[in-house]
């Protein structure tokens, strides 16, 4: 039965995807059967999957229409992937106001597909609307990019206060597996100062932080633009080793010996 981990943030462009791709990733090398699904209207995760959202069905199908999330499945050399679309943005305001609105992911998607995997990845979007709250609903745990900086680590108390009314009204079982700093950039004293204070602060709010920073790394960029897996494209730089690192780290805060 998989495990299901959300990757949010309502703050844009801090690694939420980057995130989702490379962590399924590195899941599924170690031989684990990953899906990820891509909650995000701008598909970034299907893009990097190689996946297609138009004349194929998507998470919108299934929400909407009650398409089959198995005929939604597309299996591509990053492995199994249920695309994004568009269309999400504005079905999001319609499911808000439909009965059981919040747990149409868990309902529609999860519960029929989680037998056939070890781990559902789900890539959310950059805002506090159905889309998170339906991932944090149907989630284990949560995974939360963040960058080092004063308005990301602010931003953590308004996702926090989302994240506890996921798990006060529909989802008591939710984990929050961590903070992640990702781009982190080990030479600048900035970033050192986050990353040494961010167990405390992150602590107050009741959340706790992955001791591995995914470091800042070009090879990240050149890979996506390559339209590669990290691992295939540079599996020696820094970030690979990295989010290898996460992963083992993940495992272990699932397992409870972190
Ligand atoms: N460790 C890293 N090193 C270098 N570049 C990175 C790193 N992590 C992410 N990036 C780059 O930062 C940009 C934003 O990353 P990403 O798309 O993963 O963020 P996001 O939080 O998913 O954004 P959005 O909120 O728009 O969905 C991308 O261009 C990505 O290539
Ligand atoms: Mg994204």
């Amino acid at each position: 039965m998989a495990i299901t981990i959300a990757i949010t943030n309502n703050k844009g462009g801090i690694g939420k995807t980057t995130s989702a791709v490379n962590i399924a990733d590195v899941l599924r090398n170690i031989k684990y059967k990953v899906l990820m699904i891509d909650m995000d209207q701008q598909c970034n995760a299907t893009s990097l999957y190689n996946a297609k959202s138009k004349d194929e069905y998507t998470i919108h199908d299934i929400l909407m229409n009650d398409t089959d999330p198995k005929e939604a499945i597309q299996s591509t050399f990053m492995g199994d992937i249920i695309p994004g679309d568009e269309l999400i943005g504005q079905d999001q305001s319609q499911l808000m106001h439909s009965p059981g609105g919040y747990m149409c992911l868990k309902t529609k998607v999860i519960n029929k597909v989680k037998d056939m995997y070890d781990f559902i990845i789900i890539d959310t979007p950059p805002s506090l609307e159905l889309a998170m709250s339906a991932s944090l609903v149907c989630a284990d745990g949560v995974i939360i990019p963040l960058r080092a900086d004063r308005l990301s680590i602010e931003g953590l108390v308004r996702l926090n206060k989302v994240i506890m009314e996921a798990k006060e009204s529909l989802n008591p079982d939710l984990e929050i597996y961590g903070a992640l700093l990702t781009d982190y950039m080990p030479n600048t004293n900035l970033d050192r100062e986050v990353l040494e204070g961010l167990p405390e602060k992150v602590k107050m709010m009741g959340l706790r932080s992955f001791k591995t920073a995914v470091r800042r790394c070009q090879e990240i960029k050149n890979a996506q633009a390559a339209g590669k897996s990290l691992y295939e494209f540079a599996p020696k730089c820094g970030a690979a080793q990295d989010y290898i690192n996460v992963v083992v780290e993940l495992l272990k805060i699932i397992k409870g010996e972190e």
